[in-house]
Formats: C-alpha cells, sequence, structure tokens
C-alpha cells in the first residue's frame, strides 16, 4: 500500500507574539515580501519533489504563524503553482489556519475560490478576561463572527481551537467557553489544556493556573458536554462530529508522510528502499528569505523507529493496525515482540490478531508504555 503524503507549509509571521506560544512565529515589525515569501516556498517545494516518488499530496495544510495575514490573491498564486508542481488528490482537504483579527468576508471567500476548503480558528478563550490575559488582540465578537462567517460559506469544514486550564479559570468559565463554542456549530474542535512552555513570556513568569484538581474536572465534565452534544474525541485535544475529521493530523498521527515548507518546516518522508527521511527548514525568515531552505536531512536510524511510530499512533483513541507497523516502518513484527508482550502484560494495551488498542491504564501511562519501545 502506498504511503499517503500530505503537504505542510509554514507561514511564519504574526502581528502580536502571545506569551505562551512556543510555535515558529516573528512578530512583524514592518510589512515583509509576503509575495517573495510564497516565490521561496514554491522554489523550496521544488527541491524537495524527488521526495516524493510521483505521488499525489492527500491533504494541505497552511500553519503558521498567522497565515491569514496572506492575502487571498498570493494564497491563490501559491496553491495554483502548487498544483503545476505535483498532482493533488481531487478531494484532498486543503486547510488555512486564521486569527480573528485578521479576517473579512472578502479574505475569507478569496481563499474558497483559491481551493481552500477548511478554515482553523483561533478562537481560544470568549470571555474578554482570559484572552486579554492570554495576550490575545482580538476580542469574544471577532472570535464568533469569524466562526459565523466560516460557517456561512459552506465550505467542507471548519475548526475552532479553543484553549482551557486558563490562568483563574473556573470550571464554569470552561464550560461557558465550550458551551458558546459548540453554539457556533464546528464539524472539528481542537480543546487544548494551555502548557507553559520553556522559551515563552509565560515560561519566564508563569501565570497561576488552575490546580490538578480543577484541571481534572475541567477535562472530565467538557469531554462529557463534547460527547454528549456528538462530538467524537479521536485524539487527547481533537474532537469532530462524524465523518469530519481532521485528515492532515491524523496522517501525521497514523505516520504517514509529509512534505514540510516554509520557515522551520518540518517533513518525514519514507525513501523507496524503506528508509525513512526527515528533513528541517531554516528556521528564521531571514536566512530562509536568502534562499537557505534545508537546514537538516538525515535518515531515521531504524532502531528509533518503533518509538516513533508509537509516539504518534497511540496518540489516536482508534485501534492501530498491525500491518500499518508493517507498511510505515518496513519492520517485521518480530521487532517488537519483546516490548509488546510487556505492555499486554502490564495491562497498557490489549491485542487481537489484527490489532492494538491502548487500555485506559495505558493511556494514564502512555509514557511508561511508549519507554517500552526505547
Ligand atoms: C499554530 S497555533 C496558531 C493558530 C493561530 N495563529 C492562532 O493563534 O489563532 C495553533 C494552536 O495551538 C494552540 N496553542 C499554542 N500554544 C499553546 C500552548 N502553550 N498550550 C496549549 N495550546 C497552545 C492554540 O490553541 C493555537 O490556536
Ligand atoms: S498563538 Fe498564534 S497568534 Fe499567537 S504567537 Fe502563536 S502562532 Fe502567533
Amino acid at each position: 500500500m502506498e504511503i499517503p503524503l500530505s503537504l505542510y507549509i509554514h507561514m511564519p509571521w504574526c502581528v502580536h507574539k502571545c506569551p505562551y506560544c512556543d510555535f515558529n512565529s516573528h512578530t512583524l515589525k514592518q510589512t515583509p515580501d509576503y509575495a517573495a515569501y510564497i516565490n521561496h516556498l514554491l522554489a523550496d517545494l521544488k527541491q524537495d519533489l524527488p521526495l516524493c516518488q510521483q505521488r499525489a499530496l492527500q491533504t494541505i495544510f497552511i500553519g503558521g504563524g498567522t497565515p491569514s495575514l496572506f492575502s487571498a490573491e498570493l494564497i491563490d498564486r501559491l496553491l495554483t503553482q502548487i498544483h503545476q508542481l505535483i498532482p493533488i488528490n481531487q478531494n484532498a482537504e486543503i486547510t488555512i489556519e486564521a486569527n480573528p483579527n485578521s479576517v473579512d468576508v472578502a479574505r475569507f471567500t478569496g481563499y474558497q475560490q483559491a481551493g481552500i476548503n477548511r478554515i482553523s480558528i483561533g478562537v481560544q478563550s470568549l470571555q474578554a478576561d482570559k484572552l486579554q490575559a492570554l495576550g490575545r488582540v482580538h476580542n469574544p465578537l471577532e472570535a464568533i463572527n469569524a466562526a459565523k462567517l466560516a460557517h456561512s460559506l459552506n465550505l467542507h469544514s471548519f475548526n475552532l481551537d479553543l484553549m482551557h486550564g486558563l490562568p483563574n479559570q473556573s470550571l464554569d468559565d470552561a464550560l461557558f467557553d465550550l458551551s458558546q463554542v459548540i453554539d457556533l456549530s464546528p464539524p472539528h474542535l481542537s480543546w487544548y489544556q494551555l502548557t507553559i512552555e520553556p522559551n515563552t513570556l509565560f515560561g519566564a513568569k508563569p501565570p497561576r493556573l488552575p490546580d490538578d484538581d480543577n484541571l481534572w474536572d475541567i477535562y472530565q465534565q467538557g469531554d462529557a458536554l463534547l460527547t454528549a452534544k456528538g462530538y467524537q474525541q479521536y485524539e487527547i485535544s481533537a474532537y469532530a462530529k462524524p465523518g469530519f475529521k481532521c485528515q492532515h493530523n491524523l496522517n501525521y498521527w497514523r505516520f504517514g508522510d509529509y512534505l514540510g515548507i516554509g520557515c522551520g518546516a518540518h517533513g518525514k518522508l519514507t525513501q523507496a528502499d524503506g528508509q525513512i527521511r526527515r528533513t528541517v527548514k531554516t528556521r528564521h525568515p531571514k536566512g530562509y528569505l536568502q534562499g537557505r531552505y534545508l537546514a537538516q536531512s538525515y535518515l531515521v536510524p531504524k532502531q528509533e523507529l518503533p518509538f516513533e511510530f508509537f509516539m504518534n499512533r497511540f496518540r489516536l483513541i482508534e485501534p492501530t493496525p498491525k500491518q500499518e507497523f508493517i507498511e510505515r516502518t518496513a519492520l517485521p513484527l518480530q521487532t517488537i515482540d519483546q516490548p509488546i508482550a510487556q505492555a499486554l502484560e502490564q495491562g497498557y494495551l490489549t491485542e487481537t490478531a489484527h490489532h492494538w488498542q491502548v487500555t485506559e491504564h495505558g493511556k494514564l501511562f502512555l509514557n511508561s508504555l511508549l519507554e517500552l519501545f526505547l
């Protein structure tokens, strides 16, 4: 079976750097040459084409940073030229991330005409004081209007990003956010617990967050609310109405292949001989815009593949087909006989002739489960 191929495109600028964010995003000091960046993305893609082995793209994800800073004309030029370089599956999911303060009807409609069929909007919270504490530059109404606009376009799907476990957030605050967001009827919802990352402003000066008991209540009751409203959890932070899972992220988690173009983008490509190559692009826009795209390219050592495979695969709630391990790692099942036996014995996994399934106990001790494969 051919390994599915996706394309990730990174847009590295934001109007303002959020204090919790460790994504590769740079604050706008002056307007960058967006058109030049698009040309560099295409040149970057051309250099990667020999890694694709004639496969068509199954999904495209334009992420950031804030991709919605790019005009619809530029996104159209980008997608049109990608089409000329590489086949794109007719039903490919094509997503763009948008911040609520950089959207309007003309821009969203233009994206749709350019071939975008899924928009992901960073709502984060619908309470003004929480947005302020998160350093967001939009208010609740702008987020609601952006979601209503996405809904009105009849796109294939749209996603809202919401965070919980925010500074001074009570259980009621978190449930208020969730129910407001559910009322906007997104087919997909990413519901992330705020994490404090070392290289961020919050990392240097951590805010006071809800304690573990409160976090647990928020998670339990939020999950129950989402389930009652018809959302299925398919990954720790990902919820979707039936038929609306994010195909792009599923491909990452199922250990599929992906090209990564743009500042700091990562790629993973299976070669004809079954070995897996990882690529990393130049992180800073300055170097990237000088035409230095590739920062690293290396083969993943065979002994690291089981850990890498399961680290991605066990994030998903669905069972893991044994055949997928063989196809995606090019390793025989016998390679992992010992760690699998230990995982079964410790109650982290169950198995059938064709699948493995992480148990509830395994989910609670995911790190210990994964360490068996190191
Ligand atoms: C690549 S970011 C960008 C999307 C867009 N720029 C925005 O902020 O609206 C994707 C999502 O990751 C989540 N995120 C970023 N940093 C996080 C953190 N430290 N903890 C939890 N979620 C985080 C946010 O919900 C964010 O919308
Ligand atoms: S969370 Fe989004 S808007 Fe904020 S800095 Fe990160 S990428 Fe930019």
